[in-house]
């Protein structure tokens, strides 16, 4: 039975990942952090399944004391200050969390156990400003926000602790992915999720910023499993994941609210407040290295999943409509 560590388990990739790991019979521990409110929505279904210990990225001798309990054989990083706008606003937070928490890991990995694998959480935001479509692992980096200038950090220093120590640490680039547990202040799951209270009647519009900004978007389910397959190959590598599809904001709207009958004209507003001080205008991924060298490729499709998510919208607030 092999062993993994998920840092970021309480998010959405880390639920959909432990659930696959479970399933490859895997002992699976996730560093959770203490936080006022429990955040554990995602992960209700497998507490029994999993165990849960303390820590944050921010502090190395609770990231030591994770490995030294769990043992694992695998190190999946998933934890970061993950949403961009607050990058803008807390961006030496997100320097701390999202870039220099990577060396935390990889130091205390490094020290504990050089012959654990690692998995590195990059992102298609390091592509930014684009330099080419569409985008694979020799595309030049461009980011756009704190946020993306602290995961090339992160992606630059797993490749040098693979360079300098020899470790098996990978980074997989992966394009926008999502699913009925993406976060409520990511644009689909807001669209969904807001669509979803107008078709009930429990709101009235929906208000949203930059909808012509393009992205390749994908299902969280199929993602993860790109990220195990990486940890299992012989040799450590990057790889880019994607769908290869490009959609706008305000094709995602348009999708959503075509499922639901209903006519976005009515409901979507554009509100400044919800444009950033510099956007990544347009991603395509071409997943093509992980296609030949991993087996992988996507199973849900862009109207697969915003109908998968709508409906899990739906199907929550129709319940807890009920119960009040
Ligand atoms: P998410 O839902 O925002 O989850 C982020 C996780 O990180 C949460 O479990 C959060 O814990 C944890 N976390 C935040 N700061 C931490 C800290 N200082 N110490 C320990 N844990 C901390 O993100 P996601 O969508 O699952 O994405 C997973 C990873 O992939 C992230 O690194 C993200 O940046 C990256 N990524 C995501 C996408 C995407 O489209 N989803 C694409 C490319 C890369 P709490 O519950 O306590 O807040
Ligand atoms: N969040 C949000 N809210 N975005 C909006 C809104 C809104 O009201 N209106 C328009 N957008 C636009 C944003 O300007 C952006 O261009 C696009 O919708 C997608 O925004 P997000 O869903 O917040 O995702 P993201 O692309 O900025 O970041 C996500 O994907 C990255 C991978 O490329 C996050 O998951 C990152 O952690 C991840 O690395």
């Amino acid at each position: 039975m092999k062993t993994a560590l998920i840092t970021g388990i309480t998010g959405q990739d880390g639920s959909y990942l432990a659930e696959f790991l479970l399933k490859k019979k895997y002992h699976v521990f996730g560093l959770e952090r203490r936080t006022s409110k429990r955040n554990r929505e995602s992960i209700e279904h497998l507490i029994d399944k999993v165990e849960l210990l303390s820590g944050d990225l921010l502090d190395a001798e609770s990231i030591t004391r994770a490995l030294k309990q769990s043992k694992p054989d695998e190190v999946y990083n998933l934890a970061s200050q993950s949403f961009i706008p607050d990058s803008w606003r807390q961006p030496v937070y997100t320097g701390e969390a999202t870039g220099l928490g990577v060396t935390r890991m990889l130091e205390a990995v490094r020290e504990f156990d050089p012959n654990i694998k690692f998995y590195q959480a990059s992102t298609s935001e390091m592509f930014g400003k684009v330099r080419a479509t569409p985008q694979n692992e020799g595309t030049p980096f461009h980011p756009r926000s704190p946020y993306g200038v602290a995961k090339l950090y992160g992606h630059w220093i797993t490749i040098n602790y693979r360079e300098s120590y020899g470790m098996f640490a990978v980074s997989g680039i992966l394009f926008n992915h999502e699913s009925p547990r993406r976060g409520l202040e990511f644009v689909t799951r807001k669209i969904t999720h807001t669509a979803a209270k107008i078709k009930l009647g429990l709101a009235k519009e929906l208000r949203l910023g930059n909808t012509s900004a393009e992205r390749d978007w994908g299902f969280a389910g199929d993602y993860v499993e790109a990220m195990w397959l990486m940890l299992q190959q012989e040799k450590p590598q990057d790889y880019v994941i994607a769908s290869g599809e490009t959609h706008s904001v305000e094709d995602f709207v348009q999708a959503t609210f075509k499922y639901l009958k209903l006519d976005p004209k009515k409901y979507v507003k554009i509100d400044k407040k919800f444009f950033r001080p510099a956007e990544t205008d347009y991603l395509r991924g071409d997943a093509g290295k992980a296609r030949r060298e991993l087996g992988w490729k996507p199973k849900v499709g862009f109207e697969k999943l915003v109908q998968m998510m709508v409906d899990a919208d739906l199907a929550a607030l129709s319940s807890s409509k009920i119960s009040k």
